[in-house]
């Protein structure tokens, strides 16, 4: 079983023209299969469940979309309370918060804390996220480290793979055993680079509106079916 499981959530927009709506209605939709995905996740032991729901680049959408979007994510961290009180989730979001709205922030950070305890599994939305932002802020904060040690007279850190993804927004967090990305599209879209160095991927037609835990358990057994050897011979 993977501890860490991680979703690029795709497809909303396609699914929503099949119906004959507007994309909005697919991110809406697109909320059940989280709330399923998310339950699964933890009755299945999985430690670590990972959404994708915003990139950096998505900030470049038509404002209706990204305003339509954020008053979802709005009306989901209120609403979901209660799926997470009932299934002992953590909720945590990582990403660029200073691009995110004051209220909606607020809201992330009270729901953050008063779910701090709970320990059946941990739920993360990336939201306003890319891998390069990521690294990007990871070495700045190094920098500044290292900057701070010299005018300090301390020893500079001394950098290797561990202490750089400690500067990293994932700090603490396994690195992704399994991606899965729904609609059919076969690329990384600026995830989490630095992460999925040996994360084994797992590509699905479905597209996420109609992505439920059937869907995820078959992607399951393809990651028990896969052979992990990190560059060594078995
Ligand atoms: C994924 O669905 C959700 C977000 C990126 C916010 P899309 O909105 O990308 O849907 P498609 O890819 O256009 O179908
Ligand atoms: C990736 O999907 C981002 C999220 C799912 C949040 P996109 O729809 O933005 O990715 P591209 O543009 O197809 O690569
Ligand atoms: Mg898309």
């Amino acid at each position: 079983m993977p501890r860490h499981v991680t979703i690029i959530m795709d497809g909303n927009g396609r699914w929503a023209r099949q119906q004959g709506q507007q994309r909005l209605f697919g991110h809406n939709a697109g909320v059940d299969s989280v709330r399923d995905c998310c339950e699964y996740a933890a009755e299945t032991g999985i430690e670590y469940l990972s959404l994708f729901a915003f990139s950096s680049e998505n900030w470049n959408r038509p404002e209706d979309e990204v305003s339509g979007l954020m008053k979802l994510m709005f009306k989901s961290v209120l609403g979901e309370r209660e799926t997470f009180r009932k299934n002992n989730i953590r909720f945590r979001i990582i990403g660029d918060r200073a691009r995110l709205a004051p209220d909606l922030l607020a809201e992330i950070v009270k729901l953050e804390d008063e779910t701090a305890s709970n320990s059946r599994m941990t739920l993360i939305v990336m939201l306003s996220y890319s891998g390069k932002w990521d690294i990007t802020q990871a070495a700045s904060r190094y920098a500044a480290d290292v900057a701070e040690a010299v005018r300090a007279g301390k020893e500079v850190p001394a950098l290797d793979d561990n202490v750089f993804a400690s500067y990293l927004s994932t700090a603490g967090i396994p690195d992704p055993d399994l991606m899965i990305r729904t609609s059919g599209e076969q690329r990384i879209s600026n995830y989490m680079l630095w992460q999925c160095a040996y994360t084994e991927f797992y590509f699905t037609d479905v597209l996420w509106p109609d992505f439920r835990r059937t869907d995820f358990a078959r992607a399951l057994e393809a990651y028990c079916s896969r052979d992990r050897r990190y560059g060594k011979i078995k």
